[in-house]
């Protein structure tokens, strides 16, 4: 081909076959995992609403229903839970990868390394397929409380607690972290909240790991890419934000003020807003009352400086439909369990890699790869001068 004097006509609009900034609006496959009535505010996993799994489910138990598509007999979920113990616990080389990490390392940024150190023991030979992708999957899903809890030990000088298989999931994370048994309360809030953060349809994150799965990529750099974009503080990361907004806020009477100077900049408000509800989130509402039970004296100005926030804004952008999204409360409940504030988005990832997975295997079913375009705007039929001439 003369490909010297092959010329562009221009920048063909029938190229596109239409444009969604963001893909708002659009859908790319069909999925039986999940399903957000955004106008609503209802959110179901396979068929059952979020408020009735949330009260009556564990969480071990809900992502057996969002990976295997029914929710599981007695002895199916002995075995889930059996398979999860089975990978939750470190060994030494883990241990000795988490002691060298820097201790001001943010806590998702480890996750990610970590997951993708494990990727290093399959040795090359992965082989695309439920067998594999399944062990792996859960083979992150049992690992990604403890490494976790053990990188919160090490960064402040203390030893890695081992789990202890008799406790649930959500305890085993309290207590590797704490080092102290968890009251049944504790660990029932935060296997609630782990439940409420599962499954979230094709949010930013499901929608990273399912391109990265798309190629045929393994498990292990599909969630690594999953936990990327989680960390971004328009998706998960915004439940680290909103605790350090309301501490640079610091009482209710400074709201209005801080709020009026952010709206005039056009700055978003962490917590609120969501591309798909335009109700208040569900999860939200549970939450809400969660963190309002939790709230101690010690953080009783915080969340009084919350509640006047979500007034302020529903006033304000209720109209546009801006309200609160699961991360607006999820800190305080996180905090009141004595998680650290920049633990916050890893506890989210913890959970999420329920709906991650579900949804890799599902997406195999029927793959194929993502390879949207974009719309050309740059210019055409440019001339290359040679580095001498320019
Ligand atoms: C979640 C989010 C990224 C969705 O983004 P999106 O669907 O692309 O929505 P847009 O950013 O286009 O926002 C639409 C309009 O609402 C406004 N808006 C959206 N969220 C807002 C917020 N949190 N605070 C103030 N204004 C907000 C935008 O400024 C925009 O206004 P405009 O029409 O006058 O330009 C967005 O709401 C946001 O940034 N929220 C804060 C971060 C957060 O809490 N993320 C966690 C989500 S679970």
């Amino acid at each position: 081909m003369d490909y010297k004097n092959k010329k562009i006509k221009g920048v063909l609009k029938q190229d596109y076959q239409f444009f969604s900034h963001g893909l708002e609006g659009v859908a790319a496959f069909e999925t039986s995992i999940s399903y957000i009535d955004g106008k609503d505010g209802i959110l179901i996993y396979r068929g059952i609403p979020i408020g009735e799994l949330a009260e009556r489910s564990t969480y071990e138990e809900t992502a057996y229903f969002l990976i295997y598509g029914s929710l599981p007999t007695k002895a199916e979920l002995k075995k889930f839970s059996n398979d999860l113990e089975n990978h939750i616990s470190l060994d030494t080389e883990d241990i000795k990868w988490l002691k060298d990490f820097p201790v001001a390392a943010h806590p998702m940024d480890v996750l990610n390394t970590c997951v993708s150190l494990m990727s290093l023991s399959e040795g090359g030979d992965y082989e695309i397929g439920r067998e594999s992708d399944l062990k792996a999957g859960i083979q992150i899903m049992g690992k990604m409380p403890s490494i976790i809890a053990a990188f919160d030990r090490i960064r402040k000088g203390k030893e890695p607690i081992p789990p202890d298989n008799k406790l649930s999931y959500a305890a085993n994370f309290l207590w590797m972290l704490n080092g102290e048994k968890p009251k049944e309360k504790e660990a029932r809030i935060l296997d609630l909240c782990l439940i409420l953060h599962a499954e979230h349809g094709v949010c930013a994150s499901t929608f990273a790991t399912l391109v990265t799965s798309s190629t045929m990529a393994d498990v292990y750099s599909s969630i690594v890419s999953g936990i990327g974009t989680l960390k971004g503080y328009l998706h998960g990361g915004a439940n680290e934000q909103v605790i350090r907004m309301l501490e640079r806020i610091g009482a209710p009477e400074n709201v209005e003020k801080y709020l009026n100077e952010a709206t005039k900049k056009k700055e978003k408000i962490m917590g609120f807003g969501h591309r798909v509800y335009k109700a208040l989130d569900p999860r939200a509402r549970i939450l809400k009352n969660y963190a309002r039970d939790l709230t101690g004296k010690r953080d009783e100005v915080l969340f009084k400086t919350a509640l006047k926030i979500e007034k302020f804004m529903e006033k304000k952008f209720g109209p546009k439909g801006i309200y609160p999204n699961v991360d607006f409360y999820s800190g305080f409940v996180y905090k009141a369990l004595g998680i650290p504030t920049d633990m916050f988005t890893s506890i989210f990832a913890i959970a999420r890699s329920a709906g991650w997975i579900a949804h890799i295997l599902e997406y195999r079913e029927s793959s194929r790869i993502f390879r949207p375009r974009g719309i050309y705007s740059g210019p055409v039929n440019v001339k290359y001068i040679p580095i001498k001439a320019r």
